[in-house]
């Protein structure tokens, strides 16, 4: 949570390109935002409560001059959304400003003897940081990256920080632990930022910094070192194949409808993944006499969708288990035999991580499925399988969804294979089908987005929803109802259909929105069944169901046609309309998808 950047440039001024990048980092938190710049040796402040363009609008950003500067937008933590909380903060002489993504463990044990000299304006945690610091410079009078690195020998807990000082206008000091912070190479100009995007206008060349680092950044050099051992590390460039157009909207009103018709795309990337790469990690699950798949949100729901895949297609045995609940749940029975598959799009989710360090920490193998290269998840585990989504911007997981599926069963087919447990020719047919999945998607948001878009402005205003699947698509529906809740802003809840009559049909009432995600397989005669259960009590029926299903067609109020796959596939082509769903719904209603409320797009707090 939370986005910071900085930038040093000897050609330009920085606050505009600061501005702009925080945009692009809005996602990570939007209650407030703030630009600090050094100009004729002073820090220049605008902070604000609220968007990042109602801010700009009521101070204009690109005003404040100084080729050096940092930025940040909220997602509060420690104090309410307001001007005096939002970052950047300052210390008592003005001099010395920071924006930090994180938590300040000890903030109060700190502050309370810092306040004794210092004046504390903010309920923020970061506040101790730039008073800290002051101290260390007043009293040793070292340089900003020394009092920094002494400062943060008394902080606990997690941070990206970056930190500018007028007594070094030139310099950028940055530092990370356990919250993201990449280093971008420019020409004549050098960058840091909570994420690759943010900085993609800019540079391509990128340095990850790891956990326990920090960075002196001037237009033209960078140096890396350890914070506690004052090593020197050699930074590692990389070339970064995402472009700048990928973050940006490309004629769509929102991130979120453009990452939904890139889906085919992002399918067909992720279905290129090396053969060897799923192979590989089909081979570490096989070997592992434990499996438990971890996650959170919306890559929990493509956890549960892999569970089935991997049981239904190879007869492996796994657990899914939501990863802030990991710990509690697996005491005692995590080993060296045991493989934990953590799924997370951004590779940052706190909880995440957490379950993996747990599960780490009592011996088991990790392996991932990522979209951001170099992110966290992907350097605690042994074996990562990154999917190829491109960025994802809109908070709601949508493009990185589809494409966890497909990776699910890449390497479900693939253990099917190793373990004889399907016919060959099966997994052949279910393999043909998986890379027909792009095609029928684009040819499903063709066809039916104005349908889909009609009837979520028939229902848009309906208070409450029930999504019911049955066996795979009891996930589908799941990750259909969190969309609505997500961006919509409406109660809904999901269902295994059959569960439903143990208790959730005491809801129902004349005219109540039923969604049955109703694919032709298996329990298809049983859904029917459940529809009508529903139907008897008046609910209004929608349905995602094969389009050649007149019966169902015949039993729904509202019907969502797609093409019959076999069944452990119909998440992928069964989620988009539920998707575009979610979006109408919301666009009607009024609200941004890209930004809902109190929600941030990498949850990067336990
Ligand atoms: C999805 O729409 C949500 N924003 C959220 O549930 C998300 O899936 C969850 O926070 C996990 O994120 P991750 O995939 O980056 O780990």
């Amino acid at each position: 949570m939370c986005g910071i950047v900085g930038v040093v440039d000897r050609n330009n001024l920085a606050s505009p390109i600061i501005h702009e990048a925080l945009k692009r980092l809005e996602y990570r938190g939007y209650d407030s935002a703030g630009i600090a710049t050094i100009y004729q040796n002073k820090i220049c402040l605008k902070k604000e409560k609220g968007k990042i363009s109602e801010i700009h609008e009521k101070l204009d950003f690109n005003k404040l001059l100084g080729t050096i500067g940092i930025g940040h937008t909220r997602w509060a933590t420690h104090g309410l959304p307001s001007k005096t909380n939002a970052h950047p903060q300052v210390d008592c002489t003005n001099k010395i400003a920071v924006v930090h993504n994180g938590i300040i463990e000890n903030f109060l044990e700190l502050r309370e003897d810092l306040a004794k000299r210092h004046n504390f304006v903010s309920e923020t945690d970061t506040e101790v940081i730039p008073h800290l610091i002051e101290e260390i410079m007043a009293k040793t009078k070292c340089d900003l990256h020394t009092a920094t690195r002494r400062a943060l020998q008394k902080v606990k807990g997690t941070y990206a920080l970056v930190i500018i000082c007028t007594k070094e206008s030139d310099t950028l000091v940055c530092a990370r632990n356990e919250s993201p912070l990449v280093i971008g190479v420019g020409k004549n100009a050098n960058y840091c930022a909570s994420d690759i995007p943010a900085l993609l206008p800019m540079t391509r060349k990128i340095i990850l910094l790891s956990d326990g680092e920090m960075a002196t950044i001037h237009h033209d050099k960078i140096r890396i070192e350890t914070i506690n051992g004052e090593v020197e590390v050699q930074p590692k460039i990389v070339n970064v194949s995402w472009t700048p157009e990928m973050a940006q909207k490309g004629g769509y009103p929102h991130f979120m409808l453009k990452e939904i018709h890139e889906q085919p795309h992002a399918l067909n990337g992720t279905l290129m993944i090396r053969p060897e790469v799923i192979n590989k990690t089909a081979n570490v699950l096989n070997d592992s006499e434990k499996l438990y798949i971890t996650a959170a949100g919306t890559s929990h729901h493509a956890g549960l969708a892999g569970r089935y895949m991997l049981s239904k297609l190879s007869a492996m045995q796994s657990q899914a288990i939501i990863s802030s609940e990991f710990s509690e749940s697996t005491a005692n029975l995590i080993d060296e035999d045991t493989t934990i598959l953590a799924i997370s799009q951004s590779g940052e989710t706190a909880d995440t991580l957490n379950a993996i360090k747990f599960a780490k920490d009592n011996g088991a193998k990790i392996v991932s499925i990522t979209n951001v290269m170099g992110s966290t998840i992907s350097r605690l585990s042994d074996l990562t399988l990154y999917t190829q989504a491109g960025p994802e911007i809109g908070v709601a997981a949508t493009k990185t969804f589809i494409v966890q599926l497909a990776s699910l069963a890449l390497i479900s087919l693939q253990l099917a294979e190793i373990r004889g447990m399907t016919d060959n020719s099966e997994i052949e047919q279910i393999r043909e089908e998986l890379f027909q999945t792009p095609r029928i998607v684009e040819n499903t948001i063709k066809k039916h987005e104005s349908l889909i878009r009609d009837i979520a402005y028939e229902y848009a205003y309906k208070p409450n929803f029930l999504y019911l699947g049955r066996g795979i698509s009891t996930t589908t529906a799941m990750e259909g109802s969190l969309k609505l809740k997500e961006i919509a802003y409406i109660h809904s809840e999901a269902y295994p259909a059959g569960e439903s009559k143990h208790g959730a049909i005491a809801l129902i009432e004349p005219g109540f929105p039923v969604v049955f995600i109703a694919p032709h397989d298996d329990t298809r005669e049983r859904i029917i069944g459940n529809i009508m259960e529903m139907k008897a009590r008046e609910a209004t029926i929608i349905s995602v169901a094969d389009e050649n299903d007149y019966e169902i067609k015949k039993l729904s109020h509202k019907m969502i046609g797609i093409p019959s796959t076999m069944g452990i596939l119909s998440p992928i082509t069964c989620v988009t309309p539920l998707q575009l769903f979610a979006y109408y719904a919301a666009t009607k209603r009024g609200y941004d998808p890209d930004k809902p409320r109190n929600l941030a797009k990498s949850v990067t707090v336990l």
